[in-house]
């Protein structure tokens, strides 16, 4: 896969005498919206912050034509690799505009900036009301919103998701994947992992499952909808 805006070679990542994930594989085209699902422990968020460079790992990770696996995180946060991390990450006693900024640190482009908080706060018009509110205080769907935000202020070229679905009531999940749509569709690379199945696989294109820290299952969105073993497995039918 030549063009690959991230093409992953037997990553591995392990904790101590843990080997959480274990020679995965895998690459997601420019434009693709691709999810990893699993159940608890399989070794998704490993994998994400692997390739956030938030962990130590081994195996080759190539991003936008650079080999990136001995950069910093805040480097490929420059680069266009933006994580949204499992239960969210935001900063608690900053305002809700203040988190957003901290989105856009790397940036100088000081009139763009402010265009993009406008634009976030027209797609979110939940934050633009709590603006110079502390996010701390928000909603779990609120945070997740702000989390969201946050990384797009970076104007990232790869958005990836960890579980924004969790612990969200349903109307809340439905909005937060809309925002997501959204994001993807001004062509934004999305890699989602969630163990929400059902509703990841209705948004990406493709999936990958992921079980004991390898990747056992890759196909189309829709044949792993109709796979049985997914089904009884992931989506509880
Ligand atoms: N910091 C850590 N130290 C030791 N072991 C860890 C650490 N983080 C994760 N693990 C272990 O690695 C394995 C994979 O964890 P990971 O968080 O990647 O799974 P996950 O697929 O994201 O699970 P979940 O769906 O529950 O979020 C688990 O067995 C976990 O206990
Ligand atoms: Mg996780």
């Amino acid at each position: 896969m030549a063009q690959a805006l991230i093409e992953v070679l037997n990553l591995e990542v392990r904790y101590g005498g843990i080997a959480a994930v274990r020679g995965v594989s895998f690459a997601v085209e420019p434009g693709e919206m691709v999810c990893v699902i699993g159940a608890n422990g399989a070794g998704k968020t490993s994998t994400l912050k692997a390739l956030a460079r938030m962990i130590p790992s081994s195996g080759e990770i190539h991003y936008d034509h650079l080999r990136v696996e001995k950069m910093l995180s805040h480097e490929l946060i420059s680069k266009g690799l933006a994580l949204v991390p499992e239960g969210r990450g935001v900063f608690a006693r900053l305002t809700i505009r203040e988190n957003l900024l901290m989105g856009a640190y790397h940036r100088n482009d000081t009139a763009d900036i402010d265009a993009d908080l406008d634009k976030i706060f027209v797609m979110l018009p939940r934050l633009k009301e709590r603006e110079k509110q502390l996010a701390g205080t928000l909603s779990g769907g609120e945070q997740q919103m702000l989390a969201i935000g946050r990384a797009i202020m970076g104007r990232p070229k790869l958005l990836l998701l960890d579980e924004p679905s969790m612990g969200l009531a349903p109307i809340m999940v439905e909005k937060i994947f809309e925002v997501i749509k959204g994001v993807a569709a001004q062509g934004v690379t999305v890699l989602l992992v969630e163990q929400n199945a059902k509703l990841a696989l209705e948004i990406c294109s493709r999936g990958y499952v992921m079980e004991n820290g390898r990747i056992t299952v890759a196909d189309t969105s829709a044949n792993l909808l109709a796979d049985s073993r997914v089904r009884a497995a992931y989506l509880g039918e």
